[in-house]
């Protein structure tokens, strides 16, 4: 089953396009603050949330941008959703990473989760945070250790039946947890836990087959990002093996999310993930490629200029010609 295209169409100065590691401009011409970031798909419109680390914010604060798109190429700032003052005495330099949205359309209710932590990742909790509008004010509601244990890095999945997972990662037991969101998405319970050292947690559903992928744990620094495959999330799962090759380092970037575009014609997983800058975490830039899925293989292809339809799900990459 090869569900990229990757004919090769040569234009010259390519519009609309997706330039991986390349500024990414949002509708005003500002640079996307989106770090860490996920994408929530709801009533038709992707929106991305991700870290915004623009030095014109208050150090004292933490802040999550929202930026909204048809075509995941484009796209418009809605706001800053998140501009939180320390919630919890975390002190100085605490943390918000990694944000994500889920729409309950039970509640009508917006659910954010990000990983909270004081300067030194010891606090090692997810926060909650609900608005009444996907782009409105999120209001902090909780922190909380899921199924009572250490959380950092988190990452977010949706199945195709609905159902809404928090995937975290849990130093102290060698591994990662795929945790089902309870019915009001205010808390977790267990679905899964994976033995492999890995943070930068993302998943996707594809055909019979899920696809976890994560990095090792080398904080700010790439490394080479590595994947499983199950017939069902409580596994088991096979054997972790390299998106790439591991000379690449994953073309220095780590992942954050895996995004599925299924069209009239294909099926495209993108692979989203961030090229970290740690001296100026505003510049870091973002790597997103359509990755090369054939049965139970999943390859990151070397990042290369793309364009997208997502009506048909058609991936094609781009050869810029001066
Ligand atoms: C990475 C993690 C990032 C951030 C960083 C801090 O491993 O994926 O989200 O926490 O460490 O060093």
């Amino acid at each position: 089953m090869l569900l990229v295209a990757q004919a090769a169409v040569s234009v010259c100065h390519a519009s609309g396009v997706i330039r991986p590691g390349d500024p990414w401009a949002d509708n005003r011409g500002q640079r996307i603050q989106a770090h860490g970031g996920g994408i929530t798909f709801w009533n038709g419109v992707y929106y991305w949330f991700g870290e915004d680390r623009r030095p014109s914010n208050d150090p004292e604060k933490r802040y999550v941008s929202c930026y909204s798109s048809r075509d995941l190429v484009h796209w418009k700032f809605r706001r800053q959703v998140l501009a939180l003052s320390d919630p919890e005495h975390l002190g100085p330099h605490w943390v918000l990473e990694r944000p994500k949205v889920y729409p309950n359309a039970g509640t009508h209710r917006f659910v954010l989760y990000a990983h909270l932590d004081d300067a030194h990742y010891k606090f090692a909790r997810v926060m909650v945070a609900v608005s009444d509008r996907i782009d409105g004010d999120y209001r902090y509601v909780k922190s909380f250790r899921p199924l009572g244990e250490e959380s950092r890095d988190i990452g977010q999945f949706i199945d195709d039946d609905g159902s809404a997972y928090l995937i975290f990662e849990s130093r102290p037991t060698g591994g990662f947890f795929i945790a089902r969101l309870t019915g009001d998405y205010m808390n977790v319970e267990k679905t899964a836990f994976i033995h492999a050292p890995l943070e930068g947690g993302a998943l996707v559903h594809v055909g019979n087959l899920y696809y976890v992928v994560g990095s090792h744990m080398t904080g700010w620094r790439p490394n080479p990002n590595v994947y499983a495959t199950a017939t069902s999330l409580a596994g088991s799962w096979s054997e972790f093996k390299d998106l790439a090759p591991p000379e690449a380092n994953n073309y220095q970037s780590q992942s954050t999310m895996l995004v599925k575009v299924a069209g009239t014609k294909k099926t495209t997983v993108i692979f989203m993930g961030d090229i970290w800058k740690p001296s100026a975490l505003w510049d870091s830039r973002y790597l997103w490629m359509p990755l090369d899925v054939n049965g139970d293989e999943m390859k990151l292809p070397p990042p290369q200029t793309w364009q997208l339809d997502v009506k048909t799900g058609e991936a094609s990459t781009i050869v810029e010609v001066d």
